[in-house]
């Protein structure tokens, strides 16, 4: 059997700007999927499996220029919430795409994985940035910006909650089209965000590095903000950001986010986490203590 495992990662700040070429902070965290692979003359696979190994299978096939591909059996077991902004879609293409290299007897490094990913993530997204299966593949924390070399940043900081603001009614390729139009019909003020966006991003850098928390609060503050100029954040998530802000926290969403229902999982920081814990039980939201910065795709 060939395993291989990917984590989900988390937008620190900058997610959509960086479509456009903007720097964006992201992390990996410790919820991981894990993909199998058992050579099998009789692979059976459930609809949703079949449609992955179909995209997958044929990425590869293509880049590779392979014709044939024996048959096998898949495992896909995850502890990452699908669509909720963690990544999952990029933590299953990468470790199917390593699985599947390895599998097929193909000498690969993490470079080779990630671009076949972002190939996979044009079929899911439509025009991603890189920046997630790029942060899932390396892990880590990670300043990403498109046709650069990501950079690892050292930080103090690396403890979050994550709050459930609701499943994303909009896929992340909605959203990011969303976006496109709203770029489209006021070009000025939307340029003006992701400008701001980048000047907080290098902020956090700073911030992460030093630990100062206070200093945290308040980027992770202003770039919600932003995102919710951008038009990407729901009502709900906005209410549940303000009520974690009441208590001397700071809240965004991480990702692509949704307007019509949920907003997805809620990137949350409190000087002291139980706060966050606290606030979300009496509220009754589902949450996730997450660490940020830990490894990319493992064997
Ligand atoms: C999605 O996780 C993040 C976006 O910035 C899209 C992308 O970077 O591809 C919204």
């Amino acid at each position: 059997m060939i395993k291989f495992s990917a984590p989900g990662k988390i937008h620190l700040l900058g997610e959509h700007a960086v479509v456009y070429g903007k720097p964006a902070l992201l992390a990996a965290i410790d919820l991981r999927v894990t993909v199998s692979i058992t050579p099998s003359p009789q692979a059976l696979a459930s609809k949703q499996k079949e449609n992955i190994k179909k995209i997958i299978e044929s990425i590869v096939k293509k880049t590779l220029n392979i014709r044939t591909i024996p048959s096998y059996n898949l495992t896909i077991s995850s502890q990452i919430p699908i669509g909720s902004g963690l990544g999952s879609s990029s933590a299953v293409s990468s470790a199917y795409i390593a699985a599947l290299l390895s599998f097929l007897n193909i000498k690969w490094n993490l470079e080779d994985v990630s671009s076949l990913a972002y190939e996979a993530e044009k079929v899911f997204h439509g025009n991603p940035s890189g920046a997630d299966n790029t942060t899932v593949i390396f892990g880590g924390i990670l300043w990403y910006r498109k046709k650069t070399e990501p950079v690892q940043i050292l930080s103090q900081i690396k403890q979050f909650v994550l709050i459930d603001s609701g499943k994303p009614v909009e896929s992340t390729k909605e959203m990011v089209e969303k976006v496109r139009i709203k770029l489209q019909e006021s070009r000025i003020k939307v340029q003006k965000i992701f400008d701001d966006q980048e000047r907080l991003v290098k902020e956090l850098i700073v911030a992460l590095k030093e630990g100062d928390q206070n200093q945290l609060v308040n980027i992770i503050r202003e770039g919600e903000r932003n995102l919710e100029s951008l038009g990407v954040v729901s009502k709900r998530a906005q209410e549940i950001i303000r009520l974690v802000e009441k208590v001397g926290g700071a809240a965004k969403i991480s990702g692509a986010g949704g307007v019509k229902s949920g907003s997805g999982m809620l990137l949350c920081y409190h000087k002291n986490s139980k706060a966050l814990l606290a606030l979300a039980k009496k509220n009754h939201l589902p949450t996730l203590s997450i660490k940020a910065g830990e490894k990319g795709l493992l064997q």
